[in-house]
This record gives C-alpha cells, sequence and structure tokens, in this order.
C-alpha cells in the first residue's frame, strides 16, 4: 500500500447506494443496487443529449462505447478487441448459437440448474437437428464435472453451462469443464451473470471459449447492457448467420452490397445499442473497479457465511453448496410459501426474492451483517 492510499479516508461504498437509507435490500442477485455514480454518469448523458443531440455520437457516445467494452474486458481477464457488447444475455448467446456449424457435431450439453434462456438457444433448432442434452443435477445445488464430462462425445459442439448457477449460488469448476470439453474437441460457452463482479473471474486461465454476463445483477449496471466473451483464436473461424451495421467494419460507408465483417469480436454485435444503461454500467464498473474483484468477494463470502450460520442457528436449512469456496451471495432458505414470506420481509422494508419453495436472499458486498440478521429474524419470528 502507498503512503497516500495509506492516509486516504476509506471510502463508504454503502453510502454510494441510495436504497439503504430505507429498506433493506438483499437481492442484488436479481438486480444490483442503483449508486450514486451510476445515476450520475445516466445524467451525464442525458445532459450531452440535451445540449448536443446527435454531434455527441462521434465523440462522447463513441468513446463510452469503446471504454465500455475494454472495462468489461478488463474485469474477465480478457484482452482488448475479445468482447461484444449486447442489450441481455439471451441475445449474446444466439450470436453465438447462430455462428456454429453444427453438420459434424450436432450436440449441446446444458445442465438441469442453468437459467432456462441458455437452453431455450438450442432447443429453438431442434426443427434444424440440434440436440439439446440436458445434464441432471442429482441435489438441485449444483452438477459434478464428472456427470457432464461423461456426456460429452465425439458429437458434441458445445458445453454451455453457468458459472454460479441461479438456482443455489454454487460454483461451478469451470476449468474442470474447459478440460473436458477440449478432450473430446467440443467448445465451452460459459453464463457468467451470476458470478461476474461477485466472483473474480478470468477467463483466460479457466480457459473458456465463450463467457457472457453483464450489468444487471452484480456488475451494478441496471437493465439493458451485457457483453459477450470470445476466445480471440476463434473469432475468425465462426460464421455469423445475423449481422448488423454494427458488425461491419466500415460501418459508415452504408455499402449494403457487401457485408465485411470486423476482426474483433464486435463481429458479434449487431445495431446501435441503448446508450443509457451503457452509462448507468459505466459508473457501476467504478465502484467495483475501486474495490479490486478479490475484496468484493471476501466481503460477500463473510456476510454469506454469517447469514448461513445465522439461518442455521435460528433453525432453518439454508440449500447452498457444501463448502464456503463453493458458495456465493445467493442463499435459499426452504420456505412452504415463499411469496408469503417475501411479503412479510417487504412490510419490514427487507427487500429479497421467492423462488419454486424458497426464499432467496442475496448478500452482496454493500451490506451489513445486520441485513441478515434482520432478514432472519423476520422470517422466523412467531415460528
Ligand atoms: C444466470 C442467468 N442467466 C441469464 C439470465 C437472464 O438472461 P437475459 O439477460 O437474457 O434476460 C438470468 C437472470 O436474469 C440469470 O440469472
Amino acid at each position: 500500500m502507498t503512503h497516500a492510499a495509506a492516509e486516504a479516508p476509506p471510502r463508504n461504498h454503502r453510502a454510494e447506494f441510495p436504497i439503504f437509507t430505507h429498506a433493506t435490500y438483499l437481492n442484488s442477485c436479481s438486480l444490483g443496487a442503483l449508486s450514486h455514480r451510476a445515476r450520475a454518469r445516466v445524467n451525464e448523458h442525458l445532459d450531452q443529449w440535451e445540449t448536443r443531440g446527435a454531434s455527441a455520437w462521434y465523440d462522447a457516445w463513441w468513446g463510452a462505447l469503446a471504454d465500455l467494452r475494454a472495462r468489461y474486458a478488463r474485469i474477465v481477464g480478457a484482452p482488448a478487441g475479445s468482447v461484444a457488447l449486447h442489450p441481455n444475455i439471451s441475445t449474446a448467446l444466439t450470436a453465438i448459437a447462430e455462428s456454429l456449424d453444427y453438420t459434424r457435431r450436432p450436440k449441446v450439453i446444458v445442465t438441469s440448474l442453468d437459467f432456462p434462456t441458455v437452453a431455450y438457444q438450442w432447443l429453438a433448432k431442434s426443427a434444424q437437428g440440434v440436440e439439446t442434452v440436458i445434464v441432471e443435477s442429482p441435489d438441485g445445488i449444483s452438477v459434478p464435472p464428472e456427470l457432464v464430462a461423461r456426456a460429452i462425445d465425439d458429437r458434441t459442439l458445445l458445453v454451455a453451462t453457468s458459472h454460479v448457477f441461479f438456482t443455489s449460488g454454487a460454483i461451478q469448476d469451470v476449468r474442470a469443464l474447459a478440460d473436458a470439453a477440449h478432450r473430446r474437441g467440443a467448445l465451452l460457452l460459459v453464463d457468467g451473470y451470476q458470478a461476474a463482479g461477485q466472483v473474480p473471474v478470468d477467463v483466460t486461465a479457466l480457459d473458456v471459449d465463450f463467457y457472457c454476463a453483464g450489468g444487471l445483477k452484480w456488475l451494478l449496471g441496471g437493465t439493458g447492457v451485457a457483453f459477450l466473451y470470445v476466445r480471440p483464436e476463434l473469432l475468425p473461424t465462426l460464421s455469423p448467420r445475423a449481422a448488423g451495421w454494427f458488425s461491419h467494419r466500415e460501418q459508415f460507408r452504408f455499402d449494403p452490397r457487401a457485408l465485411a465483417l470486423h476482426d474483433d469480436a464486435r463481429r458479434l454485435e449487431a445495431g446501435t445499442p441503448a446508450l443509457t444503461p451503457v452509462y448507468a454500467q459505466l459508473g457501476g464498473l467504478e465502484i467495483l473497479e475501486e474495490l479490486g474483484a478479490e475484496s468484493v468477494r471476501a466481503m460477500t463470502m463473510e456476510l454469506t457465511e454469517d447469514l448461513i450460520e445465522q439461518a442455521r442457528a435460528a433453525g432453518l436449512r439454508p440449500k447452498v453448496a457444501a463448502t464456503p469456496d463453493e458458495r456465493t451471495g445467493i442463499v435459499m432458505l426452504p420456505s412452504d410459501d415463499p411469496a408469503r414470506d417475501v411479503r412479510r420481509l417487504a412490510d419490514a422494508s427487507i427487500i429479497c426474492d421467492a423462488r419454486p419453495g424458497h426464499v432467496r436472499v442475496s448478500p452482496y458486498f454493500y451490506n451489513l451483517r445486520d441485513d441478515g440478521r434482520a432478514a432472519i429474524e423476520r422470517l422466523t419470528r412467531g415460528r
């Protein structure tokens, strides 16, 4: 630590998030809280729109898009030029689904715990002969990598699965999956929406072929902004069957006669991105960059473990992975009426979410141990 850093007062990151002035927010796995900085960056965009109109495109807004691609790349350890912007995970997945050749290898493997939009990309192609195989989880918490490995054969083109399961918060051993896929000549796509931000990610060390995530949850950017990483060596081998003028390397020539794609990952983009989410995301990323991925993980882990301990002490049986290393800020608490319990929490301004059979409680670095305590106390009162 430098002398200057040692003297600087620690920034109060919780104070960046106004929701905590009136609520106990424990739902970051649905939607990360809005920060002052994200709002300030959105206001900056609105001011430019108001004062400069379209003239802001050529410097400010074009620059913001390039800045966001570069910062998304940094946050997952990806090289420059390997990240494309997308409005959500589904369109990012579609860009890949529409770029692969299924002729010799028609099989795609997903797991029963992945967010369903992953499977839907390939189920939608069943009429074209794509076979989607679902590997079932034995316990509803995780899927042993050996089970996925066993399902991969010489007809498998792709394994498409989560980094962190939205259903249980369990972290998958992505490197083991990459090795298993590559051993059989298959590719690995990872949906990192529940990971990037709360868990340090290094796509190069994980050896993944495709990785997508976005602003909605742990990256604090809100709706409408996501990204897709593609391993650089694969870019020239992909043949996109979907395109738009943002995939064209000379989009301002406005030439409808020839489609010349970008060499870099922008070849997988399509049309004009929504700028308000781009600006919100730039504000959210500033906070995460300031904290650093390791310290966000450490703070979130501490809060998660404390929450699990308190839940167990109160007689609840959280459905979570076996060891702290595999767990994240998603804690599933069994409930016979999750909607009722979530309403009871909301009556006390405690914001959580309901999933089948469970109340989902989701702490992040900006929470306090007292937030978790308040939720457990409210859930178990009068039992
Ligand atoms: C792991 C995961 N993937 C994808 C999604 C949603 O995808 P999309 O951005 O297409 O709505 C969610 C939830 O919002 C999710 O938890």
